[in-house]
């Protein structure tokens, strides 16, 4: 985005951090309780810079970013944190064009994150058993500008996908051990499975249900991220932090996997390979 265009998405920031995601338009106009910012004032302008109210206040105009955009979702269910959707797009290795399952669709919170990422020639399959976390997921990927690339499906997931050969599957769903079968007969061999879940116990029966439905390279994860006072003068961790949010479990659905280890730890990955390594590796 050189410079915002009317229709655009664009970030406003207050000196105290308030944030106000807004699409521009010609006779629209920004009202804060320090004042009024027509987008007049903004289009045609480069973002990347400060703007004033009627009132002198300053605020930062800026393009968006996909956690700005997550985060400003309006949520009727618990949303995959940014850290978790982040690290869950590269684990997954989505990129332009990508066909990718996820279910349970609930806010649209990881939906549009893998619309951003497919791109416009990729496809979301997204499920959800629940019709009003479909409608909100709706409007809230239309509000972004990224409903075109996904499909929203009214579905309880035990009755299976109506897709086969995806790329990738994610879900965020409470049970998602039982959804192994389906979930092998949408993903094309190989391709890339995850799953997000809040407690080691989902975790164990997950891992179990892996190994019975020949789901390799099994790897359990958890991010901590701890956000830094930007004070140069007192540089320093927060005081406080997101402590738990969930565990991202991924795997790849193989062919006759002769018993090839199905689940290891994290790993050291040796590239190139060397054969005097490779079997070093712990259990
Ligand atoms: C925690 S929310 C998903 C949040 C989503 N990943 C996000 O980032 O916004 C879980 C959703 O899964 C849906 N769900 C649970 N079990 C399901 C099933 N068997 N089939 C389809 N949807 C299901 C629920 O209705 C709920 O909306």
């Amino acid at each position: 985005m050189s410079q915002a265009r009317e229709g655009d998405l664009v970030l406003f920031i207050s000196k105290d951090r308030r944030r106000y995601l807004v699409r521009l338009a010609a006779d629209g106009a920004l009202h804060t309780k320090n004042g009024v910012i027509p987008h007049a004032d903004v289009i045609g302008q480069p973002l990347g810079r400060a703007v004033q109210t009627h009132m002198g206040v300053p605020f930062l105009v800026l393009e968006p970013g996909t956690d700005d955009l997550i985060q400003e979702l309006k949520r009727t269910t618990q949303i995959m944190f940014p850290k978790d959707i982040g690290y869950t797009l590269m684990k997954l290795g989505i990129h332009h064009g990508n066909r990718v399952i996820e279910a349970g669709t609930g806010s649209g919170g990881l939906t549009l994150a893998l619309a951003r990422a497919a791109g416009p020639t990729g496809r979301i399959y997204s499920y959800d058993s629940n019709p009003q976390a479909l409608a909100l997921a709706r409007r809230n990927l239309e509000g972004m500008g990224l409903a075109e690339n996904v499909e929203l499906k009214e579905r309880d997931i035990a009755d299976g996908f109506d897709e086969t050969g995806v790329d990738a599957l994610f879900l965020d769903v409470r049970h998602p051990w039982e959804y192994l079968v389906q979930a092998r007969a949408a993903l094309k061999q190989g391709g890339f499975f995850g799953a997000i879940v809040p407690t080691t116990n989902q975790v164990a029966a997950l891992l179990d249900g892996l190994a019975q439905h020949a789901f390799a390279n099994v790897q359990v994860e958890e991010l901590w991220v701890r956000g830094w006072k930007t004070l140069p003068g007192r540089l320093r961790p927060m005081d406080r932090m997101i402590a738990h949010t969930g565990y991202l479990i991924f795997a790849r659905p193989v062919e006759s996997p002769f018993g090839l280890v199905i689940g290891h730890g994290a790993g050291k990955i040796v590239w190139p390979p060397d054969e005097t390594t490779a079997d070093s590796e712990e259990e």
